[in-house]
């Protein structure tokens, strides 16, 4: 079957199996491999993408779905680095292993797309649903922070900001 959309604004053709996952089309048909398979049962957000703006996990996305859609991978997010995100994740140190980013980056780049200014609570809520084995979340909540202009902790304390590894316990 040909699934037609767009990956990081570039128009692409695919002749694949309706059901594969896009995160296969992503990697294997189409050599993008920053977007990574951790779970493949919508578990962890290591693929997460953004389809139409949306943070999605790729894994359990049957590319069918993603006919006519603007798919952006972590490839996308700028041509240089230089999204606000990439810079405080690059200041802050924040990946670890580093398997988890591209997922985190996305998720969290879909969220200060639809709120410039999250709360604490907010930033939780959003990024939830990915896993980080290494524990960075506290640097992530730092770097999604910074990156949308708002002080290191939300109370103006100093409190974790040595980039420790203390994190709330994902849910899921
Ligand atoms: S690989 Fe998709 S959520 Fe884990
Ligand atoms: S940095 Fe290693 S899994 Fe997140």
């Amino acid at each position: 079957m040909k699934v037609s959309f767009t990956v990081n604004g570039e128009p692409v053709s695919v002749d694949v199996p309706p059901e594969m996952p896009l995160l296969w089309v992503l990697r294997d048909v189409l050599e993008l491999k920053g977007t990574k398979f951790g779970c493949g049962i919508a578990q962890c957000g290591a693929c997460t993408v953004h389809l139409n703006g949306n943070a999605t996990r790729s894994c359990v996305l049957p590319v069918s779905q993603a006919e006519g859609a603007e798919v952006r991978t972590v490839e996308g997010l700028s041509p240089d680095g230089t999204h606000a995100l990439q810079q405080a994740w690059k200041e802050l140190d924040v990946p670890q292993c580093g398997y988890c980013q591209a997922g985190q980056l996305m998720s969290a780049a879909a969220l200060l797309e639809r709120n410039g200014s999250p709360t604490d609570q907010e930033i939780d809520a959003a990024m939830n649903g990915n896993i980080c084995r290494c524990a960075t979340y506290l640097r992530i909540k730092q770097g999604i922070r910074a990156a949308a202009g708002l002080p290191a902790t939300e109370d103006g304390s100093m409190e974790g900001s040595a980039g420790g590894a203390a994190h709330p316990t994902p849910s899921s």
